[in-house]
């Protein structure tokens, strides 16, 4: 098995700090603390009612860190403007809607063609790298690269959430087929949504994955025994090889 680069999502950094609008604790030590630790990549979801991440999260991220940014948002005019002025690593497009308390699913990029072109056309000069959050989907996919994107991130929502051992196993199938059709077509494959220490291994075995972005397990579960040594705990899952 590849080693896969972990992108760590902060997200829920934020979420505590807002609950008190305070200043702690502070999304830049967090990932300052992970880019000491060799993680490869922090993820920020910039969301339309800035209800964790503000603006000024993700300039501060962008001005400090020495390792890749990726943040994650919506395809609306006013997230491209951010996007433009931000220039930020990387752009992960994800579908938003006002309701969710998290994202649902993957980005319809049929549907949403016109917007994510405009968005590869305004950030070209920026060499903003684009990647879309799609459900494990072969028209999806092949849609994806018609758009002329280099990079998808494969919506492990639905098998994270699997009740019974038929579903999980009918999604990792839906991942690994994805996984495999998307490398085929020369698309770098990255995975996230849901993923805990309890049901990362079969994910781990998907080759062409190259990153998965993590969040929500790892800032809870550091609560209990810190983020050091959870961010270690998740790094040694993603080293081995066999
Ligand atoms: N990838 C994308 C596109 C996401 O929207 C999220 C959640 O913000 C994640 C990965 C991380 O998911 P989780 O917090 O469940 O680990």
């Amino acid at each position: 098995m590849a080693k896969k680069r972990l992108g760590l999502n902060i997200d829920h950094v934020a979420t505590v700090r807002q609950a008190r609008m305070t200043y702690e604790p502070s999304p830049l030590k967090a990932a300052i603390l992970a880019q000491g630790l060799g993680v490869e990549q922090i993820t920020v979801h910039i969301r339309m009612d800035r209800r964790h991440i503000q603006d000024d999260d993700v300039r501060v991220l962008k001005a400090n860190l020495k390792i890749p940014l990726n943040v994650e948002m919506s395809t609306t005019k006013e997230m491209r403007e951010f996007a433009i002025r931000l220039k930020p690593t990387k752009v992960t497009l994800v579908p938003e809607k006002k309701s969710e308390v998290t994202t649902e699913g993957g980005l319809n990029v049929i549907k949403k063609s016109r917007s994510i072109k405009t968005f590869i056309k305004e950030t070209k000069k920026n060499k903003t790298l684009i990647s879309v959050f799609i459900d494990p989907d072969i028209d999806m996919i092949e849609h994806t690269n018609k758009l002329g994107i280099d990079e998808v991130e494969l919506n492990t929502g639905v098998y994270a959430e699997a009740t019974s051992t038929e579903s999980q196993a009918y999604e990792l199938k839906r991942l690994q087929k994805a996984a495999t059709f998307a490398k085929s077509l020369g698309l770098t494959v990255a995975a996230g949504h849901g993923l805990t220490t309890k049901n990362l291994d079969p994910i781990l075995k998907i080759e062409e994955i190259e990153e998965l972005n993590i969040g929500h397990h790892i800032i809870a579960q550091s609560i209990f025994v810190g983020l050091d040594y959870k961010i270690k705990e998740i790094q040694s899952l993603l080293n081995v090889k066999d």
